[in-house]
């Protein structure tokens, strides 16, 4: 039976995954290089790519041992020997050095075990990061694809032929909304990445005491812009610090919370918008932002509120992994596509 090894490695974690051709998972290993990088308050290009380096062998070693012990071929009434027969490999966008590592890796075993490969966009991995599950819609959908790197407003499979036919509706103007999450933790003293624990503070903070801006909010466009959220939250500590001094913690709580509702507030009324602009009630949800709680919420609402059916990936699935590109492999290899062995390269672009 085909197992398909995936490997990501396109920034600050260092993950593979196995799985079967029909999207069982048997393994998902992930080296989250969080805590070399956060001296620097952000991820550092130069020691991602060595990290990865250090770090990839021992990753896929540990996803291989972890399937080849899972039990699962003999669950299936399937004798054959395990045998990986398809790798697929993040290979753009994100950072060169880092993608690399991750690439040649998969080149190299790919050539050993006389595998097929295939090259995997970074956003479509997170495009399809719940695509094994029954509840992920057929398409035509659309996609709001949200990162530390990247937010996004696809039409998916919108010409009727290709199911993965991707149409750019709307982009960030400046900031993407893990970028905004993680530039708000940073002025608040709560370290990087920030979206996580921004998330968990907001839990317990007031949304409704400081109110930031939703850029665009009721304007045709479908794009984003994030940085005067941003800069609204830095006048507001700066004036909050000159007249207390400080910031208490009650208060450091309500300005995550008001941020974060500003956050989720514009990204489900923009997906919103592009769903009824398109005629379309399928919306799916992907990357690390989707991991929030308050838009992970806001999105299951959408069902009664707008007759719009969200799917949003199970929270492991949101964040970077291995798994996400296998299954977007597993679509590409159905169809019959591959890349060619030697030509397969790494690119910043997406
Ligand atoms: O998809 P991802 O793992 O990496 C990229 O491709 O960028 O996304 C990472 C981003 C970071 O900016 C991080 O702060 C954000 O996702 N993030 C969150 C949450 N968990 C991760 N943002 C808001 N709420 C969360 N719970
Ligand atoms: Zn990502």
């Amino acid at each position: 039976m085909d197992r398909v090894l995936a490997i990501e490695s396109s920034c600050d974690d260092c993950a593979a995954a196995v799985l079967t051709m029909d999207g069982t998972v048997l393994s998902n290993v992930i080296y989250t290089q969080i805590e070399e990088h956060a001296p620097f308050g952000g991820v550092v290009p130069e020691v991602a790519a060595r990290s990865h380096l250090e770090k990839i062998s021992v990753v896929v070693s540990q996803a291989l041992d972890e399937a080849a012990g899972s039990g699962h071929p003999r669950q299936c009434g399937d004798s054959s020997e395990f045998k990986i027969t398809k790798v697929a490999v993040t290979t753009h966008p994100g950072l060169v050095g880092a993608l690399l590592v991750g690439a040649m890796f998969a080149k190299g075993f790919a050539q050993a075990q006389g595998c097929e490969i295939i090259g995997i966009n970074h956003l479509e991995g997170h495009l399809m990061a719940g695509s094994n599950l029954d509840a992920f819609p057929s398409s035509p959908y659309i996609a709001l694809i949200v990162s530390g790197g990247h937010t996004a407003l696809y039409k998916i499979g919108g010409d009727g032929r290709d199911p993965l036919h991707h149409e750019l509706l709307g982009d960030t103007r400046d900031d993407a909304a893990g970028e905004a999450f993680d530039k708000v933790a940073k002025m608040l003293g709560l370290g990087y990445p920030g979206g996580k624990v921004v998330d968990e503070l907001a839990q317990i903070g007031d949304a409704t005491r400081f109110k930031f801006p939703r850029a665009l909010r009721g304007k045709e466009t479908l794009d984003f812009s994030f940085s005067g959220l941003k800069t609204s939250v830095r006048y507001l500590i700066r004036d909050l610090e000159k007249e207390h001094g400080c910031i208490d913690a009650q208060t450091r709580n309500d300005i995550c919370a008001g941020m974060r509702e500003a956050v989720a507030d514009i990204l489900i009324r923009k997906s919103v918008q592009a769903c009824k602009r398109e005629g379309i009630r399928f919306l799916v949800l992907g990357g690390g932002v989707a991991a929030n709680s308050l838009l992970r919420d806001r999105a299951s609402k959408l069902a009664a509120d707008e007759g719009i059916e969200a799917f949003v990936p199970p929270r492991k699935y949101c964040t970077d992994n291995a798994v996400m590109i296998g299954l977007a492999g597993i679509a590409r290899f159905k169809r019959g596509e591959s890349s060619d062995l030697f030509a397969l390269g790494v690119s910043s672009r997406a």
